[in-house]
């Protein structure tokens, strides 16, 4: 097998969807230098050995590489000191850029691929957004989120303390460097019962699930009443049938459900373009993977 310019590194990593996302980007700039040589393939590295593969990947003249679990951290840990912001923030790195003097740059897309398919359905400006979770996956969207100037940011957590150290060590820095205050909330499931909800008015008008609590098929303990009237609701998971968070949403009567479908396509459009320089058209892309799955 040749080498291939571009990998997806993961273990395990045959039910990965990129180098379909990527070939059909691709094919969408099929004349064009910058794709010429694009090849994109799956890599998998052994659990302990993610440095050694993706050094080999890399000595071989690899370009780019998105890295998938459980390797975000090791990646985040491989490259050292050359982090972008969003990256350094979500303390992991999905994303790995070649520069033109062949060192390594981390990046995270994750967060961005996130707020570009929310965008797609609202305006994230001046909306209340309440974030279940704070594991990787909800940490990588705290600073996308903030860029988009909401109303406030809640976060919400099984484990309350781990949401507060959220808030404090990514979110609240972030602002302070930007000057901006925004009223911030970290939360426990506890405070989400539709009677606290209701004497507080704690709702939100767009809930985001970045929790892994789908996975188990778990229903999060939260009430019916935290989706403001009008509230999208966003699970970060996505599936053939609707995840146990968006069935929950739909029970509530939340109109707008959306899974993170999108939010899979858009952090690879983000990559292909930190790669390419080109920005494929997401919206074909994403019906076509709705067709697969
Ligand atoms: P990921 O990288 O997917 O974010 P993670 O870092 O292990 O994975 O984080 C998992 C997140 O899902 C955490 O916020 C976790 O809550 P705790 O911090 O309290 O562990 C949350 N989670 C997992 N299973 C859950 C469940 N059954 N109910 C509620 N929250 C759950």
């Amino acid at each position: 097998m040749t080498q291939p310019t571009y990998v997806v590194i993961g273990n395990p990593i045959a039910h990965s969807k990129s180098p379909q996302i990527h070939a059909a980007f691709a094919a969408q700039f099929a004349d064009h230098p910058a794709v010429s040589s694009f090849d994109y393939q799956q890599l998998l590295a052994p659990l302990d050995g993610f440095s050694a593969t993706v050094n080999a990947f890399a000595d071989a003249g690899g370009r780019g590489a998105n890295v998938t679990v459980p390797f975000k951290e090791g990646a985040f840990r491989w490259v050292g000191e050359q982090l972008t912001e969003r990256a350094a923030a979500a303390g992991a790195v999905n994303t790995l850029v070649r520069q033109a003097n062949g060192t390594w740059q981390g990046d995270n897309t994750d967060g961005a691929g996130l707020v570009a398919d929310l965008l797609r359905h609202i305006d994230l400006r001046d909306q209340r957004i309440l974030l279940l979770g704070a594991g990787g996956a909800a940490r990588g969207a705290l600073l996308p989120l903030l860029q988009q100037q909401p109303k406030s940011l809640s976060v919400a957590n099984r484990t309350q303390s781990k949401a507060q150290l959220l808030l404090d060590e990514v979110a609240a820095p972030w602002l302070h460097a930007q000057d901006v205050s925004l009223p911030m909330l970290s939360l426990g499931f506890d405070d989400l019962l539709d009677e606290v909800v209701i004497a507080e008015r704690l709702q939100f008008d767009v809930v985001i699930n970045g929790t892994s609590a789908s996975l188990s098929g778990e229903r999060l303990p939260i009430g019916d009443a935290i989706f403001a009237p009008n509230a999208l609701a966003y699970d970060m998971m996505y599936g053939k049938n609707e995840t146990p968070f968006l069935a929950q949403a739909r029970r509530a009567g939340v109109h707008q459900r959306v899974d993170g479908l999108g939010m899979l396509v858009g952090q690879a459009a983000e990559a292909f373009e930190l790669w390419t320089g080109l920005r494929p058209d997401v919206a074909p892309v994403l019906q076509w993977m709705r067709e697969q799955i």
